[in-house]
C-alpha cells in the first residue's frame, strides 16, 4: 500500500488508458497525484475516483506540447503539494498510414505531442525535482514501436524511437550531475485502451482488427492498462533505484520473436 508513499507524481494523459491506470495505482501506493490532460471531464473523473478511494489528487488542464503550460503545471504542483518526485509522460496520440501517405502536417503534430511533449515533461520535471532536492523518477512512454518498425506507423515509430534514445541522454546527464533523478522509458505492446480501439475503428472492423492484433502477441491476447500501471509504480518507487537510462518492455512476448 505504500510503495510510493508521500511521493508527488505528475501523470500526463492521466484521463484515459495507461495514464489513468498509472495515476490510480500510484495513488493506491500512497503517492499524491497531479492528473493532467486536455480531457477535463475524464481527468476530473480520475481525480474523483482517487479521492473516493482515500487518495489525494488534483486535475490540471494541460496540452503537453505547450511550454508555458509546463511552467504552470510545475508551479501549481509545487504550490499545492510542495514537492515533485515523479513525472510519468503518458500523453500521446497515434496515427496510421504509410510513409507515402502521411502528411507533413500530421507528422509534425504527432511529433509535437509524443516527442516534444516528452522532452518538455522531462526538462520541466528535472527543474521541479531539483527544486524539491529529493531526487526523482521520470517515466517516458515509448512503445514496442520505439524498438521495432511498423510499415503503417512511420510517425509513431519516429516519435517513440526518439523517446527511447532521448530518455537515455537525459538519464546520463542527470546521473553525471549527481541529481539522483532517474529517467527510464516504458514499452508496452498493444494494450486495450481508447487509443487502440479508436485506431481500429478508423481502420474499419474493430472485432476483426482486435483478433489480428491479438495474434501478434505470443501470449495470444492484448494487455490490460494495469499491466503497464504496475510497471510505472515500479519505476516510480525506490525499488528501481539502480535503474536509469533503461527500457522496461511489457509486451506479452511481442519483441521476443
Ligand atoms: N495502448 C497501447 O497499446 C499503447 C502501446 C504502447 C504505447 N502506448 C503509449 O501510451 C500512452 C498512453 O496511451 P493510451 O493507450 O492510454 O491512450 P489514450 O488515448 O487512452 O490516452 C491518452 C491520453 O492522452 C491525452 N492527450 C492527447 N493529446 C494530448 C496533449 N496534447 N496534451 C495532453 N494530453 C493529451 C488524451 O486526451 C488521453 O486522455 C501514449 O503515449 C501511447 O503512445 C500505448
Amino acid at each position: 500500500m505504500d510503495r510510493v508513499k508521500n511521493k508527488v507524481a505528475i501523470v500526463t494523459g492521466g484521463a484515459s488508458g495507461l495514464g489513468k491506470s498509472s495515476a490510480i495505482l500510484l495513488a493506491r501506493e500512497g503517492a499524491k497525484i497531479v492528473v493532467t490532460d486536455i480531457d477535463e471531464e475524464n481527468g476530473n473523473e480520475v481525480v474523483q475516483h482517487i479521492r473516493n478511494s482515500g487518495g489525494e489528487a488534483i486535475y490540471i488542464e494541460q496540452d503537453v506540447s505547450k511550454e508555458n503550460q509546463w511552467e504552470m503545471v510545475i508551479e501549481t504542483t509545487l504550490k499545492k503539494f510542495g514537492k515533485l518526485h515523479v513525472v510519468a509522460n503518458a500523453a500521446g496520440i497515434g496515427l496510421g498510414g504509410t510513409v507515402e501517405e502521411v502528411s507533413l502536417e500530421d507528422w509534425k503534430n504527432l511529433l509535437d505531442i509524443n516527442l516534444n511533449g516528452t522532452f518538455l515533461g522531462t526538462q520541466y520535471g528535472i527543474k521541479g525535482m531539483k527544486e524539491t532536492g529529493e531526487g526523482g523518477s521520470i517515466i517516458n512512454f515509448s512503445s514496442i514501436e520505439g524498438l521495432i518498425g511498423d510499415p503503417n506507423l512511420p510517425a509513431y515509430n519516429a516519435s517513440k524511437g526518439g523517446v527511447t534514445i532521448f530518455t537515455k541522454s537525459a538519464a546520463l546527464h542527470c546521473a553525471k550531475q549527481g541529481y539522483k533523478i532517474r529517467v527510464n522509458s516504458i514499452h508496452p505492446a498493444y494494450i486495450w485502451t481508447p487509443m487502440v480501439e479508436n485506431f481500429l475503428k478508423a481502420q474499419g472492423d474493430v472485432e476483426e482488427g482486435k483478433k489480428q492484433l491479438e495474434s501478434l502477441h505470443p501470449v495470444g491476447h492484448l494487455g490490460e492498462p494495469d499491466d503497464i500501471g504496475y510497471g510505472v509504480v515500479y519505476l516510480a518507487s525506490d525499488e528501481s533505484k539502480f535503474m536509469t537510462g533503461s527500457e522496461l518492455v511489457i509486451d506479452g512476448g511481442y519483441t521476443a520473436q
